[in-house]
């Protein structure tokens, strides 16, 4: 396990940061690509762990892939039953996605992952796939990996979602390609929408009906070149550090801003926070974020923007820590079930390191001080997003913040150290 230890910054955080490609969008292009008769062309990809797993993974399914300068060619359309476990490493989207993906082959696949895959729970992917006739095993039931995919020929499904999960959705979308007929998904809470519009662009017949259903009809996905926009999650980090430490000034190149990915944007503008979008366009909703010190003051956040900024509650938490009154997040009992028990991590992490936190059974209560943060040792339970929002925190306080299980960064975003001291350099 190795440790990385953040000082407080000595002066604000300028200049410009371009955060690693979308991890739910690259994802998606890997697996769309492998599935397209013909070459696609993907630039920008995420460099994550979690991303170069998706990428092994099609290529054991037959998915010819090969490097030109930064962009990936991904040569697909003859998928083949792996003859080897596939292994997701920490992807929770990487194997929800691929087992509604592998559902459609006619063959064997199995699945797993690192030991925090082990606790993350299946039973939400498998059931409606089993709906459609896919034969799915797996520990406890088929709710935790590995999971075991006989796939072939399903059945269309109208399906309503019981949590709010773009990974179901996309799950069950990607397995209505290769249905017999229509599959609809229903949300109750809309969720990241990169499943139905990739699925659309790749020339598959997609439906919304604007209330919250979304129906696929099965077809051939078309090859495709994928610009991979910046990942708005990896972008949070550093606007919530630019918002906190005195004297910054700083802007994330080519964030995507799209539907439900951009929720922590309206928290923090909520908050008080100087954050703008530069040079948005409005066809691929990408944009620079300018993002400069700012006082904040409490917010609560719940109900139905939760799905839109469920990644971005650690890095949240600690702009909390740093606002004016006590911040409430409620209705997210969905980080329990992340990479960590994110509720947990967040409350002794934080509290490690001087904040007022407390946990919530869906959430957490954060009480914001103008002190700042003072320091400490923390562990980020094997959690990325755990590591990178204590390490703002260690940048915003008053003595270093040492953190335990810092390798865990690197499934998301490996140059998140290089960025940090760019960012600092004046
Ligand atoms: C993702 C959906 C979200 C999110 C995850 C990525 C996706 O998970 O937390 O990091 O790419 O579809 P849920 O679908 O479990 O909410």
């Amino acid at each position: 396990m190795s440790s990385f230890t953040v000082l407080p910054a000595e002066g604000g955080l300028r200049g410009r940061l371009r955060v690693p490609g979308d991890k739910s969008i690259s994802h998606r292009a890997l697996l769309l690509s492998a599935l397209a008769a013909g070459p696609s062309r993907i630039s920008g990809l995420s460099d994550g762990a979690d991303v170069v797993a998706t990428r092994r993974a099609v290529e054991s399914f037959g998915a010819q892939v090969t490097e030109d300068a930064s962009d990936l060619i991904v040569e697909g359309g003859d998928r083949h039953e792996p003859d080897t476990v596939i292994d997701v490493g920490n992807s929770g989207t990487g194997i929800r996605l691929m087992t509604g993906w592998a559902a459609t082959l006619d063959g064997l696949s199995v699945l797993t992952g690192d030991r925090s895959i082990a606790r993350r729970p299946m039973g939400r992917v498998v059931a409606p796939l089993q709906m459609m006739g896919a034969r799915i095993d797996g520990r406890a039931g088929a709710t935790l990996p590995p999971l075991v995919v006989r796939g072939g020929r399903l059945r269309g499904l109208d399906y309503e979602l019981p949590v709010p999960s773009a990974q179901v959705k996309g799950a069950v979308l990607l397995a209505g390609v290769g249905a017999d007929g229509p599959t609809t998904v229903r949300e109750k809470l809309p969720t990241r929408a990169h499943t139905e519009q990739m699925l659309a662009t790749c020339g598959i017949r997609v439906e919304s009906d604007g209330a919250g259903a979304i129906t696929v009809h099965p077809g051939q996905v078309q090859p495709v070149d994928w610009a991979v926009p910046g990942d708005p999650s990896q972008a949070a980090f550093w606007v919530v550090a630019a918002c906190l430490v005195p004297d910054s000034d700083l802007i994330i190149e080519r964030v995507y801003v799209g539907p439900h990915r951009a929720g922590f944007l309206d928290v923090l503008r909520r908050m008080g926070a100087d954050v703008e979008l530069v040079d948005l366009d409005p066809t691929t909703t990408v944009a620079d974020i300018r993002a400069r010190t700012s006082s904040l003051t409490a917010t609560e956040v719940g109900g139905a923007e939760i799905p839109g900024l469920i990644d971005e509650i650690p890095a949240l938490a600690v702009a909390a820590s740093a606002a004016a009154g006590t911040t409430i997040f409620r209705d997210a009992a969905e980080l329990r079930v992340k990479e960590s028990d994110r509720i947990e991590s967040m409350v002794t992490a934080l509290t490690a390191v001087g904040a007022h936190v407390a946990g919530r059974p869906d959430g957490l209560e954060v009480r914001g001080s103008d002190r700042p943060l003072t320091g400490g040792q923390v562990d980020s339970m094997g959690d990325h997003r755990v590591a990178m929002s204590l390490a703002v925190a260690g940048l915003t306080g008053t003595a270093p913040v040492r953190i335990d299980g810092w390798e865990s960064v690197a499934t998301s975003y490996p140059r998140f150290e290089e960025d940090m001291h760019r960012c600092q350099t004046p």
